[in-house]
């Protein structure tokens, strides 16, 4: 998108935060186009942008291997904001000493500004701010003034003298921060002067034109699976292209109960005619016998997927291109614009297809974040069921399995995944977490059902809260909702005695079991 937004970006320069992700969602909630940068990027990387936010990150500084920029920014004379380690880096540059703070900060404090600051004025002279940091910034940069403190921290918020460069030990991207919005507009709108020309329905626009000079008269497919990201990536191209794309829709026999039939009439009135459905559950499940290792599983399944995907573009004909709905996380995660932070996701999408297949590829959303895909959804009138869906793995229920993937299990699996559902919908909790469903594996326990003692299976119920699946903690439920889906399972499936909740955050776990 930055090749159409050019004029009017931000680039926000990673030195390996957690919270970089969240400067750039933050600028584009303010409508103003952003982009994560590398912290080592060259200058035509930052082409046209009209300011430059360093992130906060974990090194020192003042250590010789630590993250530092390769080009003069002050060379790009763009206005610069530093937060955090940003904060430090050009307290650096600028002269002053940074060494290990008397008393590291960490969580709310009260900031106290002086009203001189250009991006602090007009607020209450004491507010809260978040703060994370064990370094501070110990002596005044040369030409820097400054405008806030914390209690422990004199240099909280600096601004240079004469250049548009303010610094900010706190951080202003995260929800605890008070005033974290006002700050960033003050900085966007009255310092940069930026336009507020970042739309959700500018980026389909512009995505469109862009695929249809791209793609031209040639063809493209895209595998979707039925949840939003690959269906909206492959609207996005039907929007441009027509006919020439072909939408391929491939059951695993992994999926949830009915969601085949169901996802095939969503998908039938979207796309039409486009839509080519192959039942592959058999060869799936085939496949998977005897498998219990979790890592073997998946390459199975994505290999099958592979060898089906293949086989079956074959028969529809030559195709140039190949549409998939990946995410800015997933591009940034996999270091392809990585800043030292890059890590976390190790799991292949079953609907990522290898290089060899030489398709050209086309990634739609790949400049956004899964909320703005379904904001992006919503605008482009794509259905209410389909915006709402959880996330759902490419390797379906086989991840929510552990061990072998029998039939009773995944029969097991898949009632009791609808009943998580539906009782989640019923206490109107559904579309207030990030996913929600149920684990079967091999463990037993006995059980009384009528006046018989019987030895079921054990169902675990997992329900999280995220924002983005980087990270995730466990949903703290009513315990009436807990009983209800407990007495439901029981009751409904015969073959399970037993349920747990798992209370386990992401990290350390990973939201699936497997
Ligand atoms: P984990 O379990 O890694 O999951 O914390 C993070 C998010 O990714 C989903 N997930 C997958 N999605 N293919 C996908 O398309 C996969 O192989 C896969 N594995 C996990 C998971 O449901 C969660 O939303």
């Amino acid at each position: 998108m930055k090749e159409n937004s050019k004029r009017n970006w931000v680039a926000v320069m990673d030195f390996g935060s957690q919270y970089a992700h969240l400067i750039v969602r933050r600028i584009r909630e303010l409508g103003v186009y952003s982009e994560i940068v590398p912290y080592d990027a060259s200058y035509d990387k930052l082409e046209g942008a009209k300011a430059i936010i360093l992130s906060g990150g974990p090194a020192s500084v003042y250590l010789p291997n630590s993250p530092k920029p390769k080009i003069n920014l002050v060379d790009l004379k763009i206005p610069i904001l530093g937060i955090c380690y940003g904060h430090q880096l050009i307290s650096f540059i600028f002269g002053a000493e940074v060494g290990k703070a008397k008393s590291a900060e960490f969580g709310k404090t009260i900031l106290t500004h002086n009203g001189n600051g250009k991006i602090l004025k007009g607020l209450p002279s004491n507010f809260i701010v978040w703060m994370s940091h064990s370094d501070e910034v110990k002596t005044l940069p040369s030409l820097f003034k400054v405008v806030a403190s914390t209690e422990s921290c004199k240099f909280a918020a600096l601004e240079h003298e004469k250049l548009p460069i303010f610094t900010v030990q706190f951080h202003p991207e995260v929800f605890h921060t008070q005033y974290g919005n006002e700050i960033f507009s003050k900085f966007l709108f009255e310092v940069c002067k930026c336009e507020k020309s970042w739309s959700i329905k500018d980026y389909a626009e512009e995505m469109i034109n862009f695929i249809k000079k791209e793609v031209n008269a040639s063809k493209a497919i895209c595998a979707v699976s039925g949840g939003v990201d690959s269906t909206t990536a492959a609207f996005l191209t039907q929007e441009a292209i027509g006919d020439n794309l072909a939408v391929l829709f491939i059951d695993t026999g992994l999926l949830r109960e009915n969601e085949a039939k169901n996802t095939l009439l969503m998908l039938k009135k979207i796309f039409g005619s486009k839509v080519h459905f192959v039942d592959a559950s058999k060869q799936f499940l085939e496949k998977l016998r005897t498998i219990k290792d979790p890592e073997q599983k998946r390459k199975i399944i994505g290999e099958e997927f592979i060898r089906i995907f293949e086989e079956e573009a074959k028969k529809l004909g030559n195709f140039e291109y190949l549409v998939q709905g990946t995410l800015y996380p997933d591009i940034i995660e996999s270091a392809a614009v990585s800043g030292p932070a890059s890590k976390i996701k190790s799991h292949h999408n079953v609907g990522g297809l290898p290089e060899k297949m030489k398709f050209k590829l086309i990634e739609p959303l790949k400049y956004l974040y899964k909320d703005e895909v379904r904001k992006l959804a919503e605008s482009l009138g794509l259905p209410a069921e389909l915006i709402k869906k959880h996330p759902f793995p490419g390797p379906g229920l086989a991840v929510r399995i552990i061990g072998e993937v029998t039939e009773e299990k995944l029969e097991i699996c898949r009632k009791a995944n609808k009943i998580v559902e539906e009782e989640l919908i019923k206490a109107n909790l559904y579309d207030k977490v990030w996913q929600a469903f149920a684990i079967v594996g091999d463990d037993k326990a006995t059980g009384v059902k009528g006046d018989e003692r019987s030895y079921g299976y054990i169902v675990t119920v997992r329900i999280v809260e995220s924002v983005d699946a980087m990270t995730a903690s466990w949903s703290r439920v009513p315990y009436d909702l807990l009983d209800s889906i407990s007495k439901r399972i029981t009751n409904e499936i015969s073959n399970v005695t037993w349920i747990t909740y798992a209370i386990v955050d992401k990290p350390p776990s990973t939201i699936e079991p497997q």
